[in-house]
This record gives structure tokens, sequence and C-alpha cells, in this order.
């Protein structure tokens, strides 16, 4: 396991990035400010920002003393708001509680406003020297598919084991070149699509590589359970014909020909009469479940064998052919359910 940190090393001094401008210092108020910009935008994008924020800005104490409106119109663009209002705050907290000097001790500094265990290790690392793990995005995800770690990486239990991995892998020197090694890889290569395997370090020990499930891993967040809803169908056919009928605008399928639903608690036989039909079979067809944004619906088609009724066209009901149906604008489940008609 040594072995990971050792070839993240040398790939680091070969092709990592030596030239960003929050590299080469050791002023942990520009460490700071950086880690805080990259926490959810990329490296590009923070750039120019980091240096007009150091030239507006150049110490903590100049932050400190700035107007709100001036630390946010600085940030602005950025997004995620929240980090410059904290790190306005956690600039104001130094300043008059720790002397203005940041503190060097990790649990201090992941005790000051937006700065997280990881962001804190990292500061602790790159500055005073400290030998901490770090456990960002990236550096999550490189773990999952190096060691093939199932489930979401959210989940406390599982954030905790990385947690632990992250510790055990740690080297005895060179930690800062390490963790840059981490984040270099996360972004660069082991990229949430299309990772470039082929380029990576630690391609031979990789699970998810070996395995072909750099897909699959990191697992994504479960998705909360949905509500579900019930629907039962009409599908009245007349020989070559089915009775299809318009969805009022709003709400599902607003405006597409759907088939016509039975009432809540009503006889589908009776319903089929009020349609303009006498049914002269029912059959249940296998129910079919499609997934909305917000519930999940089972359908349940009842095959009617009908006759149509000499009655009046109705507004909205419309007799299609099983072949024009095809064109018809139709919900997929609902064509579905056609075709097996067919
Ligand atoms: N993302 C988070 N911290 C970073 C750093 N120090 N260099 C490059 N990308 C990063």
């Amino acid at each position: 396991m040594k072995d990971v940190a050792k070839r993240l090393i040398r790939w680091q001094q070969r092709h990592g990035r030596h030239d960003l401008p929050w590299q080469r210092t050791d002023d942990p108020y520009r460490v700071w400010l950086s880690e805080i910009m990259l926490q959810q935008t990329q490296v590009a994008t923070v750039i120019p920002y980091y240096l007009r924020f150091l030239e507006r800005l150049p110490t903590l104490q100049a932050l400190a003393a700035a107007p709100a409106d001036e630390v946010m119109s600085l940030w602005s663009g950025l997004g995620y708001y929240a980090r410059a209002r904290n790190l306005h705050a956690c600039a104001r907290t130094v300043v008059a509680g720790h002397e203005g000097r940041f503190p060097r001790d990790p649990a201090a500094i992941a005790a000051l406003p937006g700065i997280g265990r990881s962001t804190a290790n990292a500061i602790a690392d790159f500055c005073f020297g400290a030998h901490e793990p770090i456990l960002d995005g990236n550096v999550k995800r490189v773990l999952c598919r190096c060691f093939g770690i199932e489930g979401f990486p959210g989940i406390p239990a599982i954030e905790k084991q990385l947690w632990q991995l992250a510790a055990d892998l740690l080297p005895a020197q060179d930690v800062g070149v390490y963790i840059q090694a981490q984040m270099d890889l996360g972004a660069t290569l082991c990229t949430r699509g299309k990772p470039r395997c082929a380029e990576c370090p630690l391609a031979d020990a990789c699970v998810a590589h070996r395995d072909g499930r750099t897909e699959e891993l990191p697992q994504a967040k479960p998705r909360r359970t949905l509500p579900e809803r019930e629907a039962t169908l009409l599908a009245l056919r007349d020989g070559n014909s089915v009775l299809l009928e318009q969805r009022p605008p709003q709400g599902i399928w607003g405006g597409l020909l759907s088939l016509p639903e039975l009432s809540e608690g009503a006889d589908p036989r009776h319903q089929a009469e009020g349609l303009g039909c006498r049914a002269l079979s029912v059959t249940a067809l296998p129910p079919l479940v499609h997934t909305f944004t917000h519930f999940r619906l089972t359908l349940k088609p009842l095959l009617i064998e009908a006759e149509r009724l000499p009655h009046a066209a109705e507004e909205g009901l419309h007799w299609l052919s099983l072949a024009q149906v095809q064109s018809a604008p139709l919900p997929a489940p609902i064509r579905q359910v056609l075709k097996s008609l067919a």
C-alpha cells in the first residue's frame, strides 16, 4: 500500500502541476484562499479570481478589514457565495482570536468558519509541514476506484473507511507533494467521466480499472424513495381500433393522447358505456412502472374488447387504428401498452 504514495509522488514530480499561483508558497493566507476557491470550482476558472483577490487584499489583515461588499464583489462570478461570507468571517476570527496568525494545529484550523477537516489538513500539510490525510471529492473518487470501495462515499460509514484508508496511505515524507498529487490525479486523469487510465500511475493496482467498473465507482448518491401512485387504464378495442383520450393541458402528459383512466372505484364496464361502448370482455394486461421526477406510477391496463354504440362523438375522444396510433402524440409508456395490442 505504501507503494501507492511512492507512485503518486513520482508521477506528481513528472506530470503534476507545479506552477499554479498558490504553489511554491507556504503563506497560509494564500494557500487557504486557494483551497476555498477551489472547493467547487475548477483551476482554470479560479486563477484570475485568485490573482485579482490577492492584488486587492494581499494579506489576511487586509481581508479582515475590508467591507463585506468588497469581498463579495471580488467573489462575484465564482458562485457558492457562502464560501465568501465564511472567508471573511474566518479572516476576522483569526485577527480577533489568534493574534492575526493562522493557527498551525489542524483541529484549530478546522474550527474556523468555512474550513472542513480536509481543507484544514491540506493547509497544515502545505504550510506547516503537518502529516495529515486529505479527503475531498477527488480523493474519494480515486480511493473508491483504486480499492474497489462500494457504497456512496457520502455515507458516514464509508467516509470513515475512506479517512482510515487515506491515513494508512500517507507517506512518511513529502506529504505536501503527495496530497498535491492526489488532487492533481483526481482533477486531470481520474476524472468522473472518461478517466484516462492508460496514463494513470495506479492503473495496474486499480480494482475499478481491472474490473471495468470505473463508470460505477464511486457509487452515486442513492435516490430517495419516490412516492408510489397507481392508475388503471382502459384499452378499449373495437376490432383494429382503440379509443384514445386527450389529456388535460395541465398535469402529467399535458395535451398528449392517452388511454382513458378508470375513475376511482368505478366499474370498467360501466365506464366503458360512458365512453360510448359496450364491453364484451375485460382482461388485465401486465402492469408497467413508469418513473417521473417526483413519483413512481404503476400503470395497470385493462384490455376491453368492445362494440362502439351509435353515439355522438365526444370531445377529446378519438378512435384510432393501431396503425395510426404509431404516429400519434403518446407518452412512452402508453405507446408501450398499445404496442402489446398490435
Ligand atoms: N483543488 C483543491 N486544492 C487544489 C490545489 N492545491 N491544487 C490544485 N487543485 C486543487
